[in-house]
């Protein structure tokens, strides 16, 4: 058994650990009381979690946009919040490139993993498709077509995924815009958070709708 000075706080202190070091030995009643301790575990602190991933870029330093990515995010929520669009929209806007430096050719579908369960399919298919529509605002990028949205023509989501990319952030990285700080967004992002979560995996996400 390791020494209990090595185990790291628990959240709650009257919470329990399950004191063994292979699943295979867990037993039901280990298993409940980890689970009960998990749910609760995420609701005090995925949102928060969300939010560090964000709030981590703060300082980093730009590869040649006069903004790094933390800045472009807050442009990007500040200016949807100030249309008067929903508040998931909002919080879509403010996480939609949370993954672009660490996931960077994937990083809408780590968006729409990361708010998958709390937002509407609206946001979900714009999370992953995104990147792909600002290939017509790229007009100029060796490698791409800009028309390459137009296989998804007809799509629901279409409209809305088209106009976040043309309004939200194909144009978002100015620093002269006068920003919100990341505190405006944080009682928002908890709220989205802490909706009923739907189980995505359950669905076949990756069916495309041509
Ligand atoms: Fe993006
Ligand atoms: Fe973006």
């Amino acid at each position: 058994m390791p020494q209990r000075s090595t185990y790291t706080p628990l959240a709650d202190p009257l919470w329990q650990y399950v004191e063994k070091v292979s699943l295979e030995e867990f037993s039901r009643a280990d298993w409940a009381q980890l689970n009960a301790q998990r749910a609760a575990y995420a609701g005090l602190q995925q949102a928060s979690q969300a939010l560090r991933l964000l709030s981590a870029s703060e300082h980093d330093p730009s590869f040649g946009y006069m903004v790094n990515n933390y800045r472009h995010s807050l442009q990007s929520a500040t200016m949807v919040l100030r249309d008067g669009r929903s508040e998931e929209d909002v919080v879509v806007a403010l996480l939609h490139d949370v993954g672009f430096i660490t996931c960077p050719l994937m990083h809408g579908d780590f968006a729409a993993a990361l708010m998958g369960a709390y937002v509407s399919e609206r946001n979900h298919w714009m999370l992953r498709h995104h990147g792909v529509f600002q290939n017509l605002h790229s007009p100029n990028l060796p490698g791409v077509d800009p028309h390459e949205r137009e296989r998804w023509r007809g799509n629901a989501h279409f409209d809305w995924t088209a106009e976040f990319v043309d309004r939200y952030d194909q144009a978002a990285s100015d620093p002269g815009y006068p920003c919100e700080p990341l505190e405006t967004f944080v009682p928002m992002v908890h709220r989205i958070f802490s909706r009923p979560p739907l189980d995505r995996r359950s669905l076949n996400i990756h069916k495309e709708t041509p």
